[in-house]
């Protein structure tokens, strides 16, 4: 069933003289971000239109079931099943849907009919960004999607424009909301993990199956289209290492404090002179750094770049409102190109780097292993360090309990200089079978330094 009137096309839209023409915007979607660009759209018209330079007419908004409660900032006349016929007769198209198809042909079909193209979906980027950038190319449209990099905070169009005349070395991201609020509760009142997530579900946070989030894979995604953009190089989703927060305990965050850090989920690209890695897993940030005071839900992108040296960007990576406005940034922008004349950048990968297999990335770790406290037990762990050529850059060690509670034991804290994740395993390993090592209790990584 479609209840939208199909949308006129170009050459039939009155123009009063000497007034542009409206834009049609057509909106695929209509859940938690597509109802507020359609109310933004609706509320924000006049400023959007003056700032656009055109007019901009919300024809039609495609869901899969035209029948099920809406908002009632939705004009229900818009609403259609069939979204087809709705890109066909557009301008542009703001793809909210999310998910790989129908999302990838629509956008394939509005770029070959010659509407530009905003879209939310780090997936589909993630996985397939190239075809609809050259599809888009050939077909001389944009191309928009800021929003799919955390939320409301503009990243995607500093790294690829304003940045555009520098360097970018390394980008250090808290790009998912929901496990940032997870550790951050578990940091700041002890909970276990599947504690702090189910809250998270409880306040709209998380999703019923929070997989995508808790396993990595939507920063994962995130990472991706940054590393592409920041290295101009092609980057897929399954070039990134991923290690989600499922590992991490409570205990492992309590420690984190005692020793001047907090664990956040971390999306790290860079650039090495052997080519680019992308990473998505835990990390232990000091204190320190501007990272680590990122909290609840939200997101923020630490930038180095060689000219302009650090910068961070920080707000809502989440929610409908926040989404919304990256989106209808991104509307304007598209929508003064149809008016002016002209086209925002295409996909850059003249670079062409290699990409890094999981695992090449060095960084620092903290070990913690409990032991037995007795002479030389600390002579032992350091050898087998040095007889894996992992640096140790500082040792602490306070009293813990070992084996059936009765043993006098110690917690040994090291931090390693950078490290292989091979070496660092390698070195783990050799540990554990210590006779004085009771256990190995956490090994987490150190970034931010
Ligand atoms: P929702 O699940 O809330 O909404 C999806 C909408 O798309 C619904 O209106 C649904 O219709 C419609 N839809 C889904 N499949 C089809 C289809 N096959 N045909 C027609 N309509 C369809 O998603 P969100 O609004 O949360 O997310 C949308 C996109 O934005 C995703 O790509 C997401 O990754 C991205 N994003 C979301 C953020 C957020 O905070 N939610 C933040 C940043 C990006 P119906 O209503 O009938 O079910
Ligand atoms: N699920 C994501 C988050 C929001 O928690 O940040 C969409 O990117």
């Amino acid at each position: 069933m479609s209840s939208a009137a199909a949308p006129q096309g170009a050459s039939t839209v009155p123009e009063a003289p000497g007034e542009p023409r409206a834009l049609r915007v057509a909106l695929l979607g209509c859940g938690v971000v597509g109802t507020q660009v359609a109310r933004l759209l609706a509320t924000h018209g006049d400023a959007l239109a003056a700032r656009a330079g055109a007019p901009l007419d919300l024809v039609g908004i495609a869901v899969r079931d035209v029948a099920a409660p809406r908002d009632p900032a939705i004009d229900r006349a818009l609403l259609t099943d069939d979204a087809g016929p709705l890109v066909d007769g557009a301008d542009i198209v703001v793809e909210v849907m999310g998910g790989i198809e129908p999302a990838r042909s629509l956008m394939l079909r509005a770029i070959a009919g010659g509407a530009a193209v905003v879209t939310a979906n780090k997936a589909l980027l993630a996985e397939d960004g190239p075809t609809l950038y050259r599809a888009a190319d050939a077909a001389g449209v944009d191309i928009c999607f800021e929003a799919a990099v955390a939320g409301a905070v503009p990243i995607v169009r500093p790294v690829r424009e304003s940045l555009a005349g520098d360097h970018v070395r390394r980008v250090l991201g808290i790009v998912n909301g929901t496990t940032n609020y997870v550790l951050d509760r578990m940091a700041t009142t002890g909970l276990e993990l599947e504690e702090a997530v189910k809250e998270a579900q409880d306040l709209g946070y998380a999703e019923a199956d929070p997989t995508a989030d808790v396993e990595g894979y939507d920063a994962a995604a995130k990472a991706a289209i940054l590393a592409s953009l920041a290295f101009h190089t092609r980057v897929s989703i399954t070039d990134v290492a991923r290690e989600g927060i499922t590992a991490v305990t409570a205990d492992d965050v309590a420690w984190a404090t005692q020793t001047g850090h907090v664990i956040k989920l971390l999306a790290i690209a860079e650039q090495t002179p052997d080519g680019v890695s992308a990473r998505v897993h835990p990390a232990l940030v000091p204190t320190t750094h501007p990272l680590a005071g990122v909290r609840g839900a939200f997101n923020a992108i630490f930038v180095e770049a060689d000219a302009a040296g650090d910068l961070m960007f920080y707000g809502q990576g989440a929610g409908g409102a926040p989404t919304a406005s990256a989106v209808l940034g991104d509307v304007v922008s598209a929508a003064r190109h149809r008016v002016l004349g002209g086209k925002g950048p295409q996909e850059s990968t003249y670079a062409d780097l290699p990409i890094l297999p999981p695992g090449a990335a060095t960084t620092r770790y903290q070990v913690r292993v409990l032991v037995a406290d007795r002479p030389g037990v600390l002579a032992q762990v350091a050898r087998v360090l040095a007889e894996n050529g992992v640096s140790i850059e500082a040792v602490r060690q306070a009293p813990g309990t070992g084996g059936d509670g009765s043993t006098v034991a110690a917690n040994l804290i090291i931090t390693t200089h950078a490290a292989t994740e091979a070496a660092l395993a390698a070195t783990v390993d050799a540990v554990a079978g210590l006779g004085p090592v009771h256990e190995i209790t956490s090994v987490l990584r150190v970034e931010g330094a």
